[in-house]
This record gives C-alpha cells, structure tokens and sequence, in this order.
C-alpha cells in the first residue's frame, strides 16, 4: 500500500495543467477513485492490524491530498497569470486607482432639492412614469390628434401604440384622477424627443412640473409659489414675471422669466445680458383638462408650471453643452461651479 501512496505521489507531482489534475481527482480522490478503494480494503485485514493500518492509511491519504491542493492552487495562479498577460483589455502595469468618493449627479442633487423645497409649501412628490399612453401625453392636456402643438413634439413610439414622455405634463391626468380634485403635487421626470442633438438640445432631458388644484386657487398662489422656489434653489432673492404664453393646457397661459441669479438683473453671459432668465410655462389649468380627469371645472381650478430641470441644472453648474450630463465627465459631474 506504500509503494501505492509513493506512486501516486510521484504521478501527482508530474503533472502539468489543470486538466490533468481534474483527471487526477476523479481516478484517486473522487467517491469511486483508488484510494477510498484502498480505504475499503482495510476491512479485509486482521482486526489487530486494522487500526494501526487505518491510521497510517489516513496519514497518507492527508499527505496526498495536500500535496493536491498545492499543486492546485499553483496551476491556478499560472493559469491567471498567463491570461492577464495575454489579454489586451487588461493592462497590469496601470498604477492602481485611487480611492474616489462618489457624488450625486447633478440632476438628482437638483430633483431632491426641489422635491425639498415643495414639500416644505405642502406639495406632494410623484415619480412620473418614463411610458406613458397618447392620451395622457396629448389628448388628456388638451391636445387633441390634429393639433399642431403634436407636431412640435415628436417623440418615440413604442410597437404596443404607447410612447416615450415629451413632457412632464403627460402625469397630469393620473395625478388629477388619483388625488385630486385638491391636490398639491410636483412631478420631476425624464422626458424624450425626436432631435437632432447639439449643445443645447439633447433627445432625452429632464424637466420639473407641478400642480395646484383647489377651490379658490389664484395666479397670485402661483407666483408665490414660483418666486419661493426660485428663491430657495438660487439661495437668492429672486423677481419672477410673466409674459403671455401659449400651451394648450392652460388658459390664460404665461412664460415666466426669473430676474438673473447671477447678475442681479444688471445683465451677464448666462441672461444673455437682459436680466431675466426664461424659466419655463405656466398658467391656469384648462376645463378641458379637469374634465378629462373627472374634475369639475367650474367648482375646482388650479395652477400648472413646467420647467427645464436639465437647463436649470446648467445654469447651476455653468454648463454650455447640455450633453455634459450624459458625459460621464467626472470633473464636471461632481462639483457645482457657481
Ligand atoms: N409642458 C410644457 C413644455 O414642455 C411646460 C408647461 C407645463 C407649460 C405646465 C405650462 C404648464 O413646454
């Protein structure tokens, strides 16, 4: 049995690769491999001899199997090592790198601060869906199938007839269905459109919306709400005003202009030297829209303001291509530069 042991050994020894030392286990160390034979053979000797022979059969047993998984381990580290030094996507000489904290991307860092802000005056945050029908991202804000206002809106259909969001206003329906006819909400989202990028367009971009419905809801509400969120985000007094603007899903509707976070009105590169800044639309929510989400129009009324989130963000952090977002540049990414 010991010149067994010194043969398996030496066969043990010899070998080259992993291969060979699977082949190895399965003919000595597996359930029906020779040595757990050798093992059941004990039981044919005298049963004076047994024990000490039982014990010295584990000792090399042991011995075996250590020598196994040395031998194991060895090939295994070659085997690596051969692979890092033929594979061209893994370059060992890198020097390692250095432990870097991680940071909220802007857009979320702006998300959470508003969401921060409404909350305090009361409002509700929603998580707006990315696809969403025809219906709640036209036909429900009051634009019906042959309004132009589509055509502005390009966007990409799905194979199943739903569509990408355009805007955030497509979360106004199921919001006024769901919580209203009271209701106070915003509704930050990604939304999408057919264009052609460059540095200030991009196919996918955020924007901000929100909602004030109730019994006795004015412009003024709407200003104050306004100009106390632009005050907050810009840690500054802010002037809002309001010009008339057209979108269907409001009457009368407005483009409201911030006053310059950046010059105080007396005019810079990021006002385009007016002193105002465009901020986004606004306006008192269309009956149309109430009545499409079961909402009497002539007993409730309300506020809606969209923004870009995206453009405010680069304003914030001084960014002269919205694509900067996306860029995964890591040096514009982690810090607010105004
Ligand atoms: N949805 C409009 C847009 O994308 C913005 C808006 C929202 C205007 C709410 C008025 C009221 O341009």
């Amino acid at each position: 049995m010991i010149e067994d042991i010194d043969a398996i050994l030496k066969e043990l020894e010899q070998i080259q690769n992993e291969a060979e030392l699977s082949e190895f286990h399965k003919s000595y160390l597996s359930k029906t491999g020779k040595l757990t034979m050798l093992m059941a053979g004990l039981k044919d000797l005298l049963p004076e001899q047994r024990a000490e022979a039982g014990k010295r059969f584990n000792e090399l047993k042991r011995a075996v199997e250590v020598q196994f998984f040395q031998k194991q381990a060895i090939l295994r580290a070659r085997a690596v090592n051969e692979k890092l030094k033929n594979d061209p996507l893994i370059d060992i000489t890198v020097p390692e790198i250095k432990k870097m904290e991680g940071s909220l991307h802007p857009i979320t860092y702006l998300t959470r601060r508003i969401a921060e802000i409404c909350s305090s005056m009361g409002f509700i945050v929603v998580d707006g869906n990315e696809v969403v029908t025809e219906f709640e991202n036209f036909d429900a804000v009051n634009i019906p199938f042959d309004h132009p206002a589509r055509d502005m809106q390009d966007t990409f259909w799905l194979t199943n007839g739903k569509l990408l969001k355009t805007q955030t206003s497509a979360m106004q329906n199921e919001i006024l269905k769901k919580y209203g006819p009271v209701v106070s909400a915003i509704f930050p989202g990604r939304c999408y459109r057919n264009e052609a990028t460059d540095a200030s367009h991009e196919f996918s971009f955020f924007q901000c919306e929100g909602m004030m419905v109730g019994k006795d809801i004015s412009i003024a509400n709407l200003i104050y709400v306004m100009k106390t969120l632009l005050t907050e985000v810009y840690g500054r007094e802010i002037e809002v005003r309001l010009r008339p603007g057209f979108f269907p899903f409001v009457e009368p509707g407005f483009e409201l202009d911030a006053s310059c976070p950046f010059c105080h009105g007396n005019g810079c590169s990021v006002c385009k030297h007016s002193g105002w800044i465009e901020f986004g639309g606004c306006g008192m929510i269309h009956s149309n829209v109430l009545s499409k989400a079961d909402i009497d129009p002539n007993e409730y009324q309300g506020f809606a303001f969209g923004f870009g989130l995206t453009r405010m963000a680069m304003t914030q952090y001084a960014a002269n291509d919205v694509r900067l977002f996306n860029s995964g540049n890591l040096e514009f990414l982690r810090g607010i530069k105004r």
